[in-house]
């Protein structure tokens, strides 16, 4: 077909090679970098179709830009990056990757969970240091997982899954959701409470909401403060879901134990006196980072944009009334 297509990042050959299969022209940024915002207008002039990133904010300037792009396919299952209500309005379908990365985002979770609750990256950092010289009855103690309570903030699919990754520790599992999770509820014995319980009652809070409007700043000051001093934040979602100068005070006094953040609120930006506090776990928003999930987030994203292309409903179309408004 004679589809003109742009990806604006290279992802994994599969995508690519199901774009070639089906389109004339199919470029890549060139670059092992997020495109700036004038390349960025630039290369989606004349496309007919964008397989997008979360680092690249698509909104109505770029949609203007690029008059005949039918489909933005972002290249992550969040898509708080795109103005979907905009995209909409123009009749240009959006699509995302939901499913495939659930158990590597999970598992990330419970990673940046077990690192900073016994004190991994540091005690790595020291041990590595040479100042392992001989062993220590308080050195290095850490938190209790085993039979704490872990709350879930949003139990969609992520939440959810690190949930019921939890049996093996026996943990007590509380959740926050706009609906009741029975799955959660009978097989790991979850009980749903209102956001301040969930802060004050648990061990651990990991945060699986996406960002939107009302999520933005939902832990702020006063949620740390509501939270024990021994817990311990993990935030694998977005960034901008927590008010990251309020939590870098809150490391510092003491209001919580410690913190494990795969991302942040002006990425790849760290909020000043994040990287110098000890009881913090940094990563570079690797949640999805697994070979086999990125293989199969390129082979969505661009069947995705394929189907949009083609007229057809894509499997991950997160606002289909654009596909009806195109007829
Ligand atoms: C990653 O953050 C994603 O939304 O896929
Ligand atoms: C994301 O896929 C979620 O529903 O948690």
């Amino acid at each position: 077909m004679n589809f003109n297509v742009f990806v604006t990042r290279r992802i994994p050959d599969v995508g690519l090679e199901i774009l070639k299969s089906k389109c004339a022209r199919v470029d890549v940024n060139p670059h092992d970098r997020v495109l700036t915002r004038a390349e960025l207008l630039e290369a989606v002039r004349g496309r007919d179709g964008v397989l997008c990133l979360l680092s690249d904010r698509i909104d109505a300037e770029v949609m203007d830009a690029a008059k005949n792009v039918k489909v933005f396919a972002n290249y992550a299952v969040g898509y708080d990056n795109i103005d979907v209500a905009a995209a909409t309005t123009r009749g240009i379908v959006i699509t995302n990757t939901p499913g495939v990365l659930t158990d590597a985002t999970s598992d990330l979770a419970w990673a940046l969970l077990f690192a900073v609750a016994r004190r991994i990256v540091e005690a790595d950092r020291f041990t590595r240091a040479g100042n392992f010289t001989n062993w220590g009855p308080m050195l290095f103690l850490g938190a209790d997982i085993t039979g704490r309570t872990l709350g879930i903030v949003g139990a969609g699919r992520i939440g959810s899954a690190m949930a019921l990754k939890s049996v093996g520790f026996r943990m007590k599992i509380l959740y926050t959701d706009e609906r009741p999770n029975p799955e959660l509820e009978t097989k790991v014995g979850a009980r749903r409470v209102l956001l301040e319980e969930l802060l004050r009652e648990a061990d651990f809070v990991s945060l699986h909401v996406p960002l939107t409007p009302q999520t933005r700043h939902l832990i702020g000051k006063e949620q740390l403060q509501l939270m024990k001093r021994t817990a311990i934040l993990i935030n694998t979602s977005r960034g901008p879901v927590v008010d990251e100068a309020a939590l870098v005070a809150a490391l510092k006094e003491g209001t919580i134990a410690g913190a494990g953040l795969d991302v942040y609120e002006e990425e790849p930006k760290l909020q000043p006196g994040l990287a110098e506090c000890e009881n913090v776990v940094l990563l570079p928003h690797i949640g999805s980072a697994t070979t086999w999930t990125r293989s199969k987030m390129a082979e969505m994203a661009a069947t995705n944009l394929i189907a949009a292309l083609e007229g057809r409903m894509p499997p991950n179309c997160v606002n289909p009334e654009a596909l009806k408004r195109r007829g």
